[in-house]
């Protein structure tokens, strides 16, 4: 099928190169010329295992372009995806959706036969009635239909999820449209992916349901790892124990620092207003963020106490920084909080990030990036594991640093306690 992507995003390029790797003619369009220039280059703008590859192969064999003019790559497509992004609102209530209605009128001027609109960026409920409704006033009925198909991919495993999807999910009651989009994804579905055709909003409800459920999950065991430390109980006995029940699953049970990324913030909040919008009031969200937003600096508290309430002058290291691993991403990582705290308590911080020296960082006073990891806390008085990458898993600390008395903070229960016992190193974690 012929299918232009608009956006090159995470959402937009990861499913357009994957849509054109399942034999799919896709335009990738930005409005970024620099962004799309490099595109043909073959220089990927975020940083997602695989996908580079991904790109020069569909790129070669000519069923990925790239392009900049949107009314021609409309069309000459007859399925158009929204991949814009909906970032929240300066007020901090609700997405900020003027992209996705900036889209809606292009598209709208772009329309000459029936073209199947379908927003694949997380739009709150009643975005696709919105987007309906712009390209009415110029568009007759017949030549378009609205559709909602929600993405759930991960950063760091988007191909991977989007190649073996639980379910993909497709909001229309346009019988056409579905048995379009039931004939675009069938390549996945024959691989076992669920296929759920469901009414536009419950398909944009679920977007955000599935994210918001999982930022509970998350919020319960951070918080449960907080009574485990009182009971003197290791958390990943609970999330074993928890999670063997398969009513309630082992994944997303992790403990660790708060939660970020571009998504769960977001998505969190943009539900719980467009909840307080009709009139009901979604309580545990609304305490999963407040949970969530106090939790850095619960865990500043717990470095305070590590360090004994002096924290000035002393070294601080942070292995990683972004909001997980495998990912370059600092949208809303816990470290955009806890570093700054740090530094203003007399601190002085190293870090190092696999994905390298983050922007957010650079030229901050006492904030030095480190080439290396051995480099990055050789000198420290304590080190925090900030993310789980597989360089930090089997680091001989004792070998490196050379203050006999550093301690380290495994934010994400990467080491067995015993073992680290067994060396005589001050070793600190969540919930164990
Ligand atoms: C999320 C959803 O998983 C995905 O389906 C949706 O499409 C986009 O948002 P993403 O934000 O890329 O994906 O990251 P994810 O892997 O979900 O992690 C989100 C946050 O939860 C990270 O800060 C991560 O460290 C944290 N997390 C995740 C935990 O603390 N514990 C866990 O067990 C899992």
């Amino acid at each position: 099928m012929k299918i232009c992507m608009i956006g090159t995003g995470y959402v937009g390029l990861v499913s357009g190169v994957c849509f054109s790797d399942i034999g799919n003619d896709v335009v990738c369009v930005d409005r970024d010329i620099k962004k799309i220039e490099n595109l043909k280059k073959g220089i990927i703008p975020i940083y997602e295992p695989g996908l580079e590859e991904l790109v020069l192969k569909n790129y070669k064999n000519n069923r990925l372009k790239f392009s900049t003019n949107l009314k021609e790559s409309i069309s000459k497509s007859d399925i158009i995806f929204i991949c814009v992004g909906t970032p929240t609102k300066k007020n901090g209530n609700g997405a900020d959706l003027s992209q996705i209605f900036n889209v809606a009128q292009e598209i709208r001027s772009s329309i000459s036969k029936f073209k199947i609109i379908i927003t694949k960026s997380t739009v709150p409920v009643t975005t696709g009635d919105e987007i309906e409704k712009i390209i009415l006033h110029k568009v007759s009925k017949k030549l378009f239909s609205v559709v909602s198909n929600p993405e759930f991919l991960r950063e760091g495993e988007a191909i991977r999820d989007f190649t073996y999807p639980d379910r993909v999910v497709v909001g229309t009651n346009d019988k056409k449209s579905n048995t379009v989009l039931k004939n675009l994804y069938s390549p996945l579905i024959s691989k076992g992916a669920k296929y759920v055709n469901c009414s536009r909003r419950a398909a944009e409800l679920t977007k955000y349901a599935s994210n918001a459920f999982l930022a509970t999950k998350i919020t319960f065991i951070n918080e449960l790892a907080n009574l485990c430390e009182k009971l003197d109980v290791n958390i990943e006995d609970i999330s074993i124990g928890m999670g063997l029940d398969k009513r309630i699953g082992g994944r997303f049970l992790r403990a660790g620092p708060a939660y970020g990324g571009s998504c769960f913030p977001k998505d969190t909040k943009a539900i719980a207003s467009t909840a307080d919008k009709f009139k009901t009031n979604l309580s545990i969200i609304k305490s999963v963020i407040k949970s969530n937003e106090n939790r850095s600096s619960l865990l500043l508290k717990r470095v305070f106490d590590i360090l004994k309430g002096k924290i000035k002058n002393k070294k601080i290291c942070f292995l990683g920084v972004t909001f997980k691993a495998n990912t370059d991403d600092m949208r809303d990582s816990s470290c955009l909080t806890m570093i700054p705290s740090l530094i203003k308590k007399g601190a002085l911080i190293n870090y190092f990030d696999p994905t390298g020296e983050k922007k957010e960082f650079k030229n901050k006073k006492n904030v030095n990036f480190s080439k290396n990891i051995n480099s990055a806390i050789k000198n420290s008085d304590l080190i925090i594991i900030h993310t789980e990458w597989n360089d930090f898993k089997s680091i001989n600390f004792k070998k490196i640093v050379q203050n006999k008395k550093f301690r380290i903070f495994d934010m994400r229960n990467i080491y067995a306690p015993k073992k680290m016992k067994d060396q005589k190193i001050k070793y600190f974690a969540i919930g164990r």
